[in-house]
């Protein structure tokens, strides 16, 4: 790769989501000598974005590149070696960009949960990113990246505990604080009218092997939990997960590119945890009560503009308190072919919409900006692209604690 000026710019800098990556790189490898920017459509609020991560001499340059003017964008490409983008929604403005990345041999991550946009973008530009040496890692957030790395640490694990891989893996949200961006509600809604308008799209959000590198690929997996359902090994009811049709394609996806190191028969599901008895199941039945509500909902436009009333807009999020900033706590239980199980715990902290999403998402740039890596161009999930060089960031700088609970 040809010698860039940065190693890594962050595009989308000045949205709600993006100034806490920034944050999180300045905080950081300020002093580090990692060469890195910001990027946004507006002069004006790129400085508001240096006044927020406290870059008071203005070390750190502002470059403006807009979505809509292809020369400034493909500058901006040139100029990096990774570009970490938070220009969302990624099926609106992102394609440019991906196309670009693909062509120039720039690493790029983003923080897309759009599955049908990453489906056309792998198919239109996965032959140019193996050309160029490009590599392309979407949800690099909360999707999907404790359900992704998770699973990749459960089964490193359980293959040095029990000498095999697990052939079933359960995500199981047990507890989480936080609040849900602007963007993100946009790009939900978005995702949702396309899906209404075309029947293709509504196809590839109901494969559960949607972004296999061959998505007619048939595995033991079904849909995705819809309703609420008693766990006998937790003793307690659990929900639907509303990010569970994106992180499960991930994860398969995951287990394909690494030449299926999980099995070919390997299943895994994701359920939110609520409690025992009359109520866990009162709220597991309002949990499911209110994600159909919400969808039904936005079907239709005037629904869609109803919801909005309520919602936060786009470059909004949830109210940021210092001296309560969130966490979450995921429970994985895996299960080997011959019935042995093993257990890991994920603890993130701070929001897992943004406080944590950044972070995960800013190690991932950094890991493909520094690390030697073992994987070449192409489009790729985090623990395929990423593996173990992205597992100790994330422990080292990214808030997360990965631990086997038990194995028997
Ligand atoms: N996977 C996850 O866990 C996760 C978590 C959080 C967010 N997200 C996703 O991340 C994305 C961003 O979310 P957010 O809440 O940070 O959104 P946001 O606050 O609306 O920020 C969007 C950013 O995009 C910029 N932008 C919009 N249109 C542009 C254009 N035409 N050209 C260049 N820049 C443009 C905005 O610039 P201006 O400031 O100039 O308007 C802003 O910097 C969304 O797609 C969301 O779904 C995912």
């Amino acid at each position: 790769m040809t010698k860039k000026k940065y190693d890594i710019v962050v595009w989308g800098a000045t949205g709600f989501t993006g100034k806490w990556v920034a944050k999180h790189l300045f905080d950081t490898y300020h002093e580090s000598g990692l060469a890195w920017a910001v990027a946004g459509r507006n002069a004006d609020k790129l400085n508001e974005v240096r006044d927020f991560i406290g870059d008071d001499n203005a070390l750190i340059d502002g470059l403006i590149a807009d979505s809509e003017d292809e020369s400034t964008l493909s500058e901006l490409v040139k100029s990096t070696k990774v570009i970490i983008t938070t220009v969302g929604p990624y099926a609106y403005y992102g394609s440019l960009l991906v196309e670009l990345c693909a062509e120039n041999g720039t690493h790029y991550v983003d923080l897309t949960g759009e599955v049908p946009w990453m489906r056309e973008m792998i198919d239109a530009h996965e032959d140019t990113a193996k050309k160029s040496g490009a590599k392309i890692v979407h949800s690099c957030g909360f999707d999907s990246v404790p359900s992704d790395m998770g699973t990749y640490f459960a089964q490193q694990q359980a293959k040095k505990t029990l000498g095999k891989p697990l052939s079933s893996v359960r995500y199981q949200l047990m507890k989480a604080k936080g609040g849900i961006s602007g963007g993100t509600i946009a790009s939900m809604m978005n995702i949702v009218e396309l899906a209404v308008k075309d029947k293709a799209i509504r196809r590839i959000l109901t494969n559960p092997y949607a972004l296999n590198p061959d998505p007619s690929f048939k595995g033991p997996d079904k849909g995705d939990q819809m309703s609420a359902k008693h766990s006998k090994v937790l003793d307690k009811w659990t929900a639907p997960f509303v990010m569970a049709g994106i992180n499960t394609r991930i994860v398969r996806r995951s287990n394909a590119l690494m030449g299926f190191a999980y099995g070919e028969n390997f299943r895994y599901s994701e359920v939110m945890v609520t409690d025992s008895g009359a109520k866990g199941y009162a709220a597991a039945k309002s949990i499911s009560a209110g994600i159909k509500t919400m969808m039904f909902t936005s079907i239709t436009r005037v629904g869609r503009r109803f919801l909005g009333l309520f919602l936060p807009a786009q470059g909004e999020g949830p109210k940021v308190d210092p001296e309560d900033p969130g966490f979450y706590h995921i429970q994985f239980n895996g299960e080997t072919e011959q019935g042995e199980s093993f257990v890991t715990k994920l603890l993130g902290d701070g929001d897992p919409g943004y406080g944590s999403t950044s972070k995960m998402l800013a190690e991932a740039a950094v890991c493909l900006a520094l690390d030697e890596l073992e994987t070449d161009g192409g489009f790729w999930t985090p623990a395929s692209a990423l593996g173990d060089a992205y597992l100790r960031r994330l422990q080292e700088n990214g808030g997360l604690t990965f631990e086997v609970l038990a194995s028997e």
